[in-house]
């Protein structure tokens, strides 16, 4: 099929200099950025937390950023990451709205050190205001390192977040160690370019990897953070969440901003604990190539976007 070497070359234009130029500076782009991403400040997540919360949607906000090689993008990354805490607890929104983290916007070359100090000061921020912070996934190349933070972090914060993605064959290993009482685990496909000798390439193999951690996540009573818009799992996973007796709170579904609203509607509606992963800032660039690589048809309306000058 063609979908696989244009999800790679989408992939691949996420890392390069030259389309985040071009994709930057065209002005169609503004309007498909917009459905993704709600805005570029404090003020505009805050918005969004509330629209959300207006039918029964939580949210968790992400500070766009990744793979910073700048310390004083760094310092304003963790400052507004405090703001944005601030704001939640002084407008009562601490119980709509949590955090996500990529470590490689709170360090520069790599230093695990200032990763792992900063997602400190984050996390005291955010148990000050009632709140938890959620650590998102990179590629393959950082896992253990990240989730070597996030064990750290859990000592003094038990419920930091951590994220697996079921497309690692190393995943599900990592879940049966993190499947434990209070542990909060999101379980995702996966969003990067892996290579066959660490990821599964065919989705189906990926999907049957999810009901596997799925089924250990729920087995070991983890609190799980199922995020997929996969309509077949979602199914799968409420029959599975019944069949477990799991109390509703005791589990939620996670989608991300602009994609299946009316799903994320549907299941709130139902009673369902939903949480929308809401990103704003002004590096929306690479997160925007990884949604239009999970959705090849969503790439028309970028090239169309990008030919209007
Ligand atoms: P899949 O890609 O198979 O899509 C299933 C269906 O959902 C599609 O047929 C389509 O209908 C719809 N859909 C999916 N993506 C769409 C899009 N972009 N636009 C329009 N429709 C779309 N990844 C990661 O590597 N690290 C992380 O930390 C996180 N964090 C995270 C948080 C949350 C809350 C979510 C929902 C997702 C992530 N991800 C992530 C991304 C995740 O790994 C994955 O890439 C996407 O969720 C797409 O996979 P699905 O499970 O939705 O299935």
């Amino acid at each position: 099929s063609v979908v696989e070497p244009l999800r790679s070359l989408i992939l691949a234009a996420a890392d390069s200099d030259v389309a985040r130029r071009m994709a930057t500076t065209a002005p169609g782009i503004r309007q498909i950025v917009a459905r993704f991403v709600p805005g570029e400040t404090v003020d505009d997540a805050l918005r969004a937390v509330k629209a959300l919360a207006a039918d029964g949607r939580c949210a968790t906000l992400d500070y766009l950023g990744e793979y910073t090689r700048d310390p004083t993008l760094v310092e304003r990354t963790v400052r507004t990451y405090l703001r944005l805490l601030d704001e939640l607890s002084t407008r009562g929104l601490s119980d709509q709205a949590e955090v996500s983290v990529k470590l490689s916007a709170l360090t520069v070359d790599g230093d695990r050190e200032l990763a792992a100090r900063n997602l400190g000061l984050i996390c005291e921020a955010a148990e000050q205001c009632g709140t938890t912070v959620t650590v998102d996934m990179e590629d393959h190349t950082t896992t253990d390192a990240t989730l070597g933070v996030v064990e750290r972090a859990r000592r003094t914060w038990p419920w930091v977040g951590a994220v697996v993605q079921s497309y690692l064959h190393r995943t599900e290993s990592d879940v049966a160690s993190l499947a434990h009482k209070g542990s909060r685990v999101r379980l995702c496909k996966g969003a990067y370019a892996e290579p066959a000798d660490v990821a599964y390439t065919d989705t189906h193999e990926v999907d049957l990897s999810y009901v596997r951690c799925a089924n250990l996540l729920l087995e070991g009573g983890a609190y799980p953070m199922f995020a997929t818009h996969d309509p077949r799992l979602v199914r799968l996973l409420r029959q599975r969440t019944r069949w477990y007796g799991m109390r509703r709170g005791s589990y939620e579904y996670q989608m991300l901003y602009g994609v299946r609203p009316d799903e994320q509607r549907r299941l709130a509606a139902e009673g369902e604990t939903v949480r929308v992963y809401v990103p704003f800032g002004e590096q929306w660039y690479g997160y925007l190539m990884r949604r239009l690589a999970e959705r090849p048809a969503n790439l028309a309306l970028f090239l169309r976007a990008l030919a209007i000058r």
